[in-house]
């Protein structure tokens, strides 16, 4: 069968369509046929290898996909057609793929297979840190960074449950008309200093929860900008991630400027700092089942819905990434087997 492949760390060229090995369902497992597969920002830093735990090249990247149950191992429910989405932990961007039935979820008829494809990391992510994680309370503000990509996107949604909740979200201007749609306050973090321009929104008050995948120095600013109570989540290295090649000096300075926390700061000031790494709640099945769960309800109630930005085939991969390091994405980036 065929499958994005990752040939050597470094630029999206090394991103081709190779043969890649069958194998057959074993023990709980089940195969689906792929009709479409979530690209996200973690796929480019896997690329360049700075994603701790990725797979040595060879690889096939990829998260999550969305398709039809083509063949079901031992001690499996007999699933043979159903519409599903999986999330699996690398090898998702392949046309035929064997996933962990427990990280199998039916899907609505009526939801297409690129939505599907496009829900699970996202909106699993934005509901962790939200939801579980800094348990937004009504009334509450909220800083969302790379608010117009998919897992800000997510969280816009997914904070819109909440009642009264207040929204800040960065992102390059041309999206800030999409943000003002979801109730939120635009910020060109690109061409004006973001802290400065939440404090002068907020009246120097700062908010409650910011969600932080940029890291690097941008940890420190947003730990700043938080309230008393206020909890800042991180899962994401962005700042890490300069230029299209792997660059490991600028990634390790930029680690460097990462702050210590220490637990007396904490208290004194009455801040969380809080980590997330979806990869880490592999081992959680049953709370991420209903995480996952709850996502679809709130799918079929119409309260969120992904927004996709474009759908490549397999073969345009490297369009996909470019797409994303040229920050012109607005969602979703999903891949078809074409
Ligand atoms: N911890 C976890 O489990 C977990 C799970 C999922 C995602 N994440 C992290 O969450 C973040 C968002 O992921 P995503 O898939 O939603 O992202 P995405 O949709 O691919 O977002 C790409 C957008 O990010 C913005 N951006 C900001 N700084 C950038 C930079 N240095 N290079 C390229 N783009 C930059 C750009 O938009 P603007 O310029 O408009 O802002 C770009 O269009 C990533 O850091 C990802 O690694 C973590």
């Amino acid at each position: 069968m065929r499958a994005v492949v990752v040939s050597r760390y470094g630029g999206p060229e090394r991103l081709t369509v190779a043969d890649w090995p069958e194998r057959e369902p074993g023990s709980g497992e089940l195969r689906v046929r792929v009709r479409a597969a979530g690209v996200n920002f973690a796929d480019v830093l896997a690329r360049k290898g700075l994603y701790l735990g990725a797979p040595r090249p060879p690889f096939v990247p990829g998260f999550e996909l969305a398709g039809e149950v083509e063949a079901v191992g031992p001690e499996v429910a007999d699933m043979r057609g159903r519409r599903v989405l999986a999330l699996v932990p690398f090898g998702a961007q392949a046309e035929q793929v064997v996933v962990r039935a427990d990280y199998v979820f039916p899907i609505p008829e009526e939801m297409p297979f690129e939505e599907a494809a496009a829900l699970p990391v996202n909106y699993l992510t934005a509901y962790y840190a939200l939801v579980e994680m800094a348990a937004l309370r009504e009334g509450e503000s909220v800083l969302v960074h790379m608010a117009a990509g998919g897992v800000g996107l997510a969280a816009l949604q997914i904070a819109r449950t909440v009642p009264g909740v207040e929204l800040f979200g960065t992102a390059s201007p041309s999206k800030h008309e999409l943000l003002r749609q979801y109730g939120c306050h635009p910020i060109d973090y690109r061409s004006r200093d973001y802290e400065q321009e939440v404090r002068q929104l907020t009246r120097a008050r700062g908010v409650h929860v910011i969600l932080d995948p940029l890291g690097g120095r941008d940890t420190a600013k947003n730990y700043r900008l938080l309230r008393p109570t206020g909890r800042l989540i991180l899962y994401g290295v962005t700042r890490l991630s300069r230029g299209p090649r792997r660059n490991v000096l600028a990634a390790l300075w930029e680690y460097l400027r990462m702050p210590r926390f220490h637990p007396l700061r904490l208290m004194w000031e009455s801040r969380a700092v809080i980590g997330l790494h979806l990869g880490r709640l592999w081992s959680e099945r049953e709370r991420l089942r209903r995480a996952m769960e709850t996502l679809l309800v709130w799918y079929r109630e119409g309260r969120i819905r992904p927004v996709l930005d474009r759908v490549y085939p397999f073969s345009e991969a490297a369009s996909a990434h470019r797409r994303i390091e040229a920050r012109e994405n607005v969602g979703k980036i999903v891949l078809v087997p074409g």
